[in-house]
Order: structure tokens, then C-alpha cells, then sequence
């Protein structure tokens, strides 16, 4: 395997888990960067399912270095609580490298966050409020505090002090909420400067040398291209560089050392939280009607599609080709992992968007004005499905019903990339490889 950038192209849980897990033990270094611990997902150690926020799924395979790149910004709780957790199930940490260059993410990120969402009420970005934003915020603003300044006390002292004018300022005037003083910080995470000092690397370092070695590097991506500070739907997106770019800047290693770049899709489309989605169906509680709200309920129900954290319903859709071929373009993608394509057995017929129309005109091209996309009508291209026939016991492309394989095959065309992996189910054996 050479160099790999691993990027959802929708807006995330795509099924990103499962295909790093399937291609990670061929990788020498498994590299996050971007994001935070908003991301993850679940592995399996033994049988035992593990959840991952921070570390990168690397740390599951002892042929691997997790990398966490500078593109990331760390909450140190969550860090050491993780890799205590991983410990506890008798995954060694040792080999984790954290870049000198990632961001902290302070309680008053975290207070801000909360606060800001709480402000905007039902016009709420949905963040996670872990304080992932007014991390990035304070990174774009050059006052953030960065992993090798926890490592100097008075360095910290100083940035934090300087930070808590402006935070406390606004967390009191702005929002009526309590601020912090400098030393709950200081005592709250000047210790997890003795956890994280093994850890800290000159990782763009480490990693340019392991490419002039001839080593290989998986890039896990977090979220989804949709969810792109640069490339989503704005402002209903994440705070950093989803996108293969991201890779690069996340990580200090060129784009010139970057082979492929594997795009995750599902078989249909889901998003979690508000922004546009031209092919939602609409459940009926959210004034959906007839057999669109019938078909939305039966992708969230067969594919549960939950939230992990919330337990509310995801919002369900048909696959959108000009997603898919905007996200090849802004990706650079040159395979699909099509994910979840089991739960289309479901259907009678399949629909697939293949371009939209507003105001009188069709568009088979990403809009430029997100007015345009929330307003958008999907234009569909109807399949016949597979109904009735199991597919997740299939070994091979060519097992797969008729109908089936011109789906996937359909779903090429369209995005202009080849479905080099197929999945018919959650485990590792449900996972068809087309080479
Ligand atoms: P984020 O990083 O949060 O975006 O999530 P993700 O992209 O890592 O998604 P995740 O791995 O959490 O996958 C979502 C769920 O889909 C998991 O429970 C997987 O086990 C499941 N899953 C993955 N592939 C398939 C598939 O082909 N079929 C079915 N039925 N389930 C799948």
C-alpha cells in the first residue's frame, strides 16, 4: 500500500470506521489531521467494542505508529483518558506520537462553545460543544496554546493569562457565565504535561522521513467533505480541513507524497444536524408525507441510522451523484469505498439524484450559492432493486444480484470513480475488493 488519504465524501459517519479498520494493519504510521475528539468511531479489540475519539485507529495494531499531526487540537483529558482507557484493555500506547504543533483545547473553548450554542437557540450551528471551534478560532486568531507549550510552564502561564482577558470578558459580558482564573487552568492541565511529554514529536518530520524510507501512511480523515470549512455547506459545517487538502496541511507531508486518495460513501446519504440536503426524505414528524416519508423511515430503521451520542434520528436521503462527483473533484478522489449497500435490499425501486433544479434551471454541478442548494429539487434517475434477495453474504462483486452490480455500477458513472471497495455489512468478511 502506498499513500493513502482515508476521506468520508459525504457529511460523515459514512462508515469510515469500518473501511480504516479493513486497510489500516497494512500501513506503517496512521496518521489524524484534522478535527478533534468530535470525531470517531468504534473498533473491535477481542470482541470487545472500543471507542475512539482522538487517537488514531493505528494504535490498534502493533505494526503501526497512531500519529496525532498538527492539524488536530487535542483536549489533554480526553487524550489521557483514552489512552488509559486503551491501556486498561491492553493496548499499548507507547508508540503514540503527538505533533508539537496541535492545538489545546482549554475549558474556556469548551465554556464558549456551549455558551454560543445555547445563545443561537434554534439557529445552533450543532456543534458537539466540545470546543472544537473556538479552538480553531484562537488557532486562525494566533493566540491558541499549542501541545509544546504546555511542556513550558512559564510559556503556558503567560499565553493562558493573556487568553483570559479577552475569554473571561466575553464569557461574563457576552453570555452572563463564570470565567476561569489561571490557576484552575494551570492545575487542571499543567500534569498532563508529564503524560504528553513522550509523546510530543516533530511528527511532519518523523513522517517526511518515513516517505523517504518508503514507509507507508494511512490518513484517517474525520467528518466528511460536506462538513469542509472551505468545501461544505458553510456555515453548517466543521471548524477544519475535512477534505484530502487537509491531509497535507494537517500533517506537514506534501501532496506530491500522496498516492491515492480513498473516498467513503454510503449507498445512500445521511446528515446530522441543520444545513441543506437536497435528497432528504422527510419523516412524517418533520412534515414529510407519503412514500418519501415511508422510504426515509425504512433507510433510518435498516440502516440504523441513529446519533451515537443523541440517539436522535439521522435525516435519510437517496444517493446524490453531484455530491459524489463534487466530492471527487475537491478530493481528488481516485477509489469509492461504497459502504451500506445491504441496506438498499429493502427497496423495490432505487432512486439516484443526478442533478437538481431551481428557479427553472437544472444544475448537475455542485451550486455555487447555498441558497440555491437549500432550495434545490432533486432530479432522480429510478433503478430497480433487489428486493428480497440477501446480500450480505456475498464473497464477490459478481455474486451480487444483477440490479445490484448496475447500481454500483450506475453509482461509477456518475461520480466519474471507480467502486474499487464494495461493503454488504458491518464485518471485516462483508466487504467485497474489486482491486
Ligand atoms: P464518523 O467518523 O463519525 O463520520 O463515522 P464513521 O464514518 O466512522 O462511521 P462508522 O464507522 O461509525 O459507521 C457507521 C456504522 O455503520 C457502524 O455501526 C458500522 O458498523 C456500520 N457499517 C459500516 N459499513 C456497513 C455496511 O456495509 N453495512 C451495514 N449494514 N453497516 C455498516
Amino acid at each position: 500500500m502506498p499513500n493513502v488519504v482515508l476521506v468520508g465524501a459525504q457529511w460523515g459517519d459514512e462508515g469510515k470506521g469500518k473501511v480504516t479498520d479493513l486497510i489500516a494493519p497494512q500501513f506503517d504510521y496512521v496518521v489524524r489531521y484534522q478535527g478533534g475528539n468530535n470525531a470517531g468511531h468504534t473498533v473491535i479489540n477481542g470482541g470487545k467494542k472500543l471507542a475512539l475519539h482522538l487517537i488514531p485507529s493505528g494504535v490498534m495494531y502493533k505494526s503501526a505508529i497512531p500519529v496525532i499531526g498538527n492539524g488536530v487540537v487535542v483536549n489533554p483529558q480526553v487524550l489521557v483518558e483514552e489512552m488509559q482507557m486503551l491501556e486498561s484493555e491492553g493496548l499499548s500506547c507507547e508508540r503514540l506520537k503527538i505533533s508539537c504543533d496541535a492545538h489545546v483545547i482549554m475549558p474556556y473553548h469548551i465554556a464558549l462553545d456551549q455558551a454560543s450554542e445555547f445563545k443561537l437557540g434554534k439557529n445552533e450551528i450543532g456543534t458537539t460543544n466540545r470546543g472544537i471551534g473556538p479552538c480553531y478560532q484562537d488557532k486562525a486568531a494566533r493566540s491558541g496554546i499549542r501541545i509544546q507549550d504546555l511542556l513550558d510552564e512559564k510559556v503556558f502561564r503567560m499565553k493562558v493569562a493573556a487568553a483570559l482577558e479577552v475569554k473571561n470578558a466575553i464569557l461574563e459580558k457576552v453570555y452572563g457565565k463564570e470565567g476561569f482564573t489561571l490557576e484552575e487552568i494551570c492545575d487542571a492541565y499543567l500534569p498532563y504535561a508529564d503524560v504528553i511529554r513522550p509523546h510530543m514529536a516533530e511528527t511532519a518530520l518523523m513522517l517526511n522521513q518515513a516517505v523517504r524510507m518508503g514507509k507507508n501512511i494511512l490518513f484517517e480523515g474525520a467528518q466528511g467533505t460536506l462538513l469542509d470549512i472551505d468545501h461544505g455547506t458553510y456555515p453548517f459545517v466543521t471548524s477544519s480541513a475535512c477534505c484530502a487538502g487537509g491531509a497535507a496541511t494537517g500533517s506537514g507531508v506534501g501532496p506530491t507524497a500522496i498516492d491515492r486518495v480513498l473516498g467513503i460513501q454510503k449507498a445512500y446519504v445521511t446528515r446530522v444536524g441543520a444545513g441543506p440536503f437536497p435528497t432528504e426524505l422527510l419523516y412524517a414528524e418533520n412534515g414529510g408525507e407519503g412514500q418519501d416519508a415511508i422510504d426515509g423511515d425504512i433507510l433510518c430503521t435498516e440502516g440504523h441510522e441513529y446519533g451515537v451520542t443523541t440517539g436522535r434520528k439521522r435525516r435519510c436521503g437517496w444517493f446524490d451523484a453531484v455530491i459524489a462527483r463534487y466530492a471527487a473533484e475537491v478530493n481528488g478522489l481516485t477509489d469509492i469505498a461504497l459502504t451500506k449497500l445491504d441496506v438498499l435490499s429493502a427497496f423495490d425501486e432505487i432512486k439516484i439524484c443526478v442533478a437538481y433544479e431551481c428557479n427553472g434551471e437544472t444544475y448537475d454541478y455542485f451550486p455555487m450559492q447555498q441558497s440555491v442548494l437549500f432550495h434545490a429539487k432533486p432530479l432522480y434517475k429510478t433503478m430497480p432493486g433487489w428486493k428480497g434477495q440477501d446480500i450480505t453474504g456475498a464473497k464477490s462483486f459478481e455474486d451480487l444480484p444483477q440490479t445490484c452490480q448496475d447500481y454500483v455500477l450506475e453509482i461509477e458513472r456518475l461520480s466519474g470513480v471507480r467502486a474499487s471497495i464494495v461493503s454488504v455489512g458491518p464485518d471485516h468478511d462483508q466487504t467485497l475488493l474489486r482491486g
